[in-house]
C-alpha cells in the first residue's frame, strides 16, 4: 500500500489500528498509531525510515510491490528507536550493501540494537544528498527526542521529514491533517508533546528557530507517526513554539487517590471552593489510580496549577501518587504552581511528603497544604472550600 504525498514521493508505512500501548506499557495510544516511511523517487531513490519490527515482513513485502528493492539507492534512518528502524534487518537482508544514512549517534544506536555493520554513512546538519533534480538536506535534531534523532528537507517539493517531532499517535486511513477530526488530532498532538517532548522544550525552541531561520519554503511536514501536515503545516510548528514556552491554560487540575473516600471528599470540596470564587478557571479532577496516566499528564501540562491529594499510608502517600510524582519530575514541568491535601487517621505524613516531592520536581509551592484528621465532616469540608478559595486567589 502506498499513498502519494507529492509527485514521486509516496508514504509506504504501516497503519496500526490495534496499538493501545506504546513504549512497552508506558504510553497509552487510545487511537492506535502509524509508523510512517517514505519513498522518494528521483534519478536516485531514497527510502526514509521503516516500521516497527512486528510489521517488518509485511513492510518489506509491500515495498517489493512498489519497487525492486535493488533499485533503492539510499536508506535514511532518522532515528534508531525500533518503531522506525525495526524493519531494517529484514530490509537489509535484501540490500546488504546499500548505504544507511544516519547521525553519528544513529550508528551507535543502530549497532546497539541490531549488531550489524551496515554501510553506515554519517551525516551532519547541512549535509546534502543529491537525488538528481532534488536533494535531501539533513538536519540533526539531538534530543528531539533521542540523541540520534535527525530530520531532512526535500528541496523542490519543500517537504520536511521530521521523524518523531510533530507526530501524534493516531491511526487513520486518511493520512493528511485536513482529513481527520480536528479535535482528535489536537488531543493527540498535545498529548504527544506533553508526554514525550516536555523535558526537551528549550531544545524544541532552539531547533525550530534554527530551521525557520533557513527561510526554506515549506509545503508539507511528514512526521513518523500519525497524520501528515499538508494544510497549513506551520500551524503545528507554531503550536510547538507555544507549548515549548512554559505553556499553560487557565486550568487547575486536582489529582488525588483515596482509600475510603475521605481524600476524594476533600478534592471535591476544594474544587467547589475554586469554582465558586473564580468564574473563569477550568477545574478538572482525576482519581489518578483510576485514570490513564498519560491523559493525566496532558492535563497537568495544560494547567497553571495543580493540587495533589493522598491519605497517609506507611508514613507516606499512595502508590499511584508515587508514580505520577515520578513522571512529573522526569518531565521537568516549568512555571506551574502546586499545593497538596489529604486526610489521615494516625500519623499523617502524606501532605508534607508530597509537598517536598513536588518542590523537588520544580513546582512552585503555594502554602503548606491542607491536612485534616479522620473522615471529613462539615467542618473539614468547609475548610476544603476555603482552601480552594485561597489557592485560586494565589495562583491567579
Ligand atoms: Fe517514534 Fe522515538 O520513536
Amino acid at each position: 500500500m502506498k499513498i502519494p504525498i507529492a509527485k514521486n514521493v509516496d508514504w509506504v508505512g504501516k497503519i496500526d489500528w490495534e496499538l493501545r500501548k506504546f513504549h512497552g506499557e508506558e504510553y497509552s495510544a487510545h487511537r492506535g498509531s502509524s509508523y510512517n516511511a517514505y519513498l522518494v523517487r528521483d534519478e536516485k531513490i531514497a527510502l526514509i525510515d521503516t516500521v516497527w519490527g512486528p510489521f517488518a515482513k509485511e513492510f518489506v513485502r509491500n515495498l517489493q510491490h512498489e519497487i525492486d528493492l535493488g533499485k533503492i539507492d539510499y536508506v535514511i534512518a532518522n532515528h534508531a528507536e525500533t518503531d522506525h528502524s525495526g524493519a531494517l534487518p529484514e530490509l537489509m537482508r535484501y540490500i546488504p550493501d546499500k548505504p544507511v544514512y544516519c547521525t553519528a549517534n544513529g550508528v551507535k544506536s543502530l549497532k546497539g540494537h541490531y549488531h550489524q555493520d551496515w554501510n553506515f554513512q554519517i551525516v551532519k546538519t547541512g549535509d546534502k544528498l543529491s537525488l538528481g533534480k532534488k536533494e535531501l538536506v539533513f538536519i540533526e535534531a539531538p534530543m528531539l527526542h533521542w540523541p540520534d534523532s535527525m530530520m531532512e528537507y526535500l528541496t523542490g517539493d519543500a517537504i520536511l521529514f521530521s521523524n518523531d517531532a510533530f507526530g501524534q499517535h493516531i491511526a487513520s486511513e486518511r493520512i493528511f491533517n485536513d482529513q481527520v477530526v480536528q479535535s482528535e488530532l489536537d488531543e493527540e498532538a498535545i498529548k504527544y508533546y506533553a508526554n514525550i517532548l516536555t523535558p526537551f522544550s528549550p531544545l524544541v525552541t532552539k531547533k525550530i528557530n534554527e530551521v525557520v531561520g533557513l527561510n526554506l519554503p515549506l509545503q508539507t511536514i511528514c512526521p513518523s507517526h500519525g497524520v501528515i501536515w499538508r494544510d497549513n503545516p506551520l500551524q503545528i510548528v507554531q503550536r510547538y513554539l507555544r507549548w515549548a514556552d512554559n505553556y499553560q491554560e487557565n486550568q487547575i487540575t486536582i489529582l488525588y487517590d483515596t482509600m475510603w473516600d475521605g481524600t476524594r471528599k476533600l478534592a471535591e470540596g476544594i474544587a467547589q471552593g475554586i469554582t465558586e470564587s473564580d468564574g473563569d478557571v477550568a477545574v478538572k479532577l482525576f482519581n489518578i489510580a483510576r485514570s490513564d496516566k498519560n491523559d493525566v499528564i496532558t492535563e497537568v501540562f495544560k494547567s497553571k496549577a495543580i493540587l495533589l491529594g493522598s491519605p497517609t499510608i506507611n508514613k507516606s502517600f499512595l502508590s499511584s501518587v508515587a508514580l505520577i510524582l515520578d513522571m512529573m519530575a522526569g518531565l521537568k514541568f516549568k512555571n506551574k504552581k502546586a499545593s497538596t491535601f489529604g486526610c489521615y487517621g494516625w500519623s499523617g505524613e502524606a501532605v508534607k511528603r508530597m509537598h517536598e516531592d513536588l518542590a523537588k520536581a520544580g513546582f512552585s509551592m503555594v502554602g503548606e497544604g491542607l491536612k485534616t484528621l479522620w473522615e471529613p465532616g462539615d467542618e473539614e469540608l468547609t475548610q476544603a472550600r476555603a482552601f480552594g478559595e485561597t489557592f485560586v486567589s494565589l495562583v491567579r
